[in-house]
């Protein structure tokens, strides 16, 4: 059986990575979540695709590390997507953990990228730990060091090995990494029959990123993967 994610909600319908965005997946009945994270000056945790806030308000200068969370609060996200949404703001993980309920399989992303955040690892297990949220769930990250930093915190975490670039056996890196890695996520671009196999065959899920196309989709679980990350709320709210 296939469990496809919802990509930073759903982004199509709402300011990606937001509260309306993750209600949007719910209400499409999405039964995988994926989300990205970032830190604030005042070390909160931030659920953004990027460092910056660029994407959604191009008024703003700097980046998240530079803002306390009130002062993110204050920022509007949701106009530039549409008149709709203005007043959203980028959601803490705390607020999205309160809306996605347990048997939603959630994805945290540590993004690391390029700003590393250190000690986010530990900020992040303490925020899923007081939400009793060790469950279902995967981390992943690029950021291969983000992940080893995890299972020495707590080896019991499933770990999703990011790739964005191709890489020679990436299976084989996964495998010798010392790394609690559960699932490979790979890059769509390059996903074939042949990594699919080589992955499996080691035991690791595979959910290539991001696949939005309905023939793509069909590729996809014709090459064995367990899931995909997806923008399309008929993708990932298929039944
Ligand atoms: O986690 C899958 C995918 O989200 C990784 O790429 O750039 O969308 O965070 P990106
Ligand atoms: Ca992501």
């Amino acid at each position: 059986m296939t469990l496809n994610f919802a990509h930073r909600g759903s982004l199509t319908e709402a300011p990606e990575n937001t509260i309306p965005a993750f209600q949007k997946a719910l209400e499409h009945g999405a039964k995988a979540i994926e989300l990205d994270i970032q830190l604030t000056k005042d070390n909160e945790l931030i659920v953004s695709h990027d460092h910056h806030f660029r994407r959604h308000n191009h008024e703003i200068t700097g980046n998240i590390r530079d803002y306390t969370l009130e002062e993110i609060k204050e920022i509007d996200v949701g106009s530039g997507f549409d008149e709709k949404f203005a007043g959203t703001s980028l959601s803490t993980l705390d607020e999205v953990l309160d809306l996605c309920p347990s048997e939603i399989l959630l994805n945290v992303e540590i993004k690391n990228i390029p700003v590393i955040y250190e000690g986010i690892e530990k900020i992040l297990l303490g925020t899923l730990s007081n939400h009793n949220r060790l469950d279902n769930l995967i981390i992943s990250s690029f950021d291969h060091v983000a992940l080893k930093n995890v299972q020495q915190l707590n080896s019991d975490i499933p770990l999703g090995m990011l790739f964005y670039y191709r890489v020679l056996n990436a299976w084989d890196y996964a495998n010798k990494s010392g790394l609690n890695i559960t699932s490979i996520h790979p890059n769509q671009v390059y996903t074939d029959q042949t990594f699919v196999q080589e992955c499996k065959k080691l035991g690791y899920k595979v959910y290539p990123y991001t696949v939005s196309n309905w023939e793509r989709y069909e590729e996809m679980l014709n090459f064995g993967v367990d899931g995909v990350f997806s923008n399309s709320p008929e993708i990932f709210g298929e039944k």
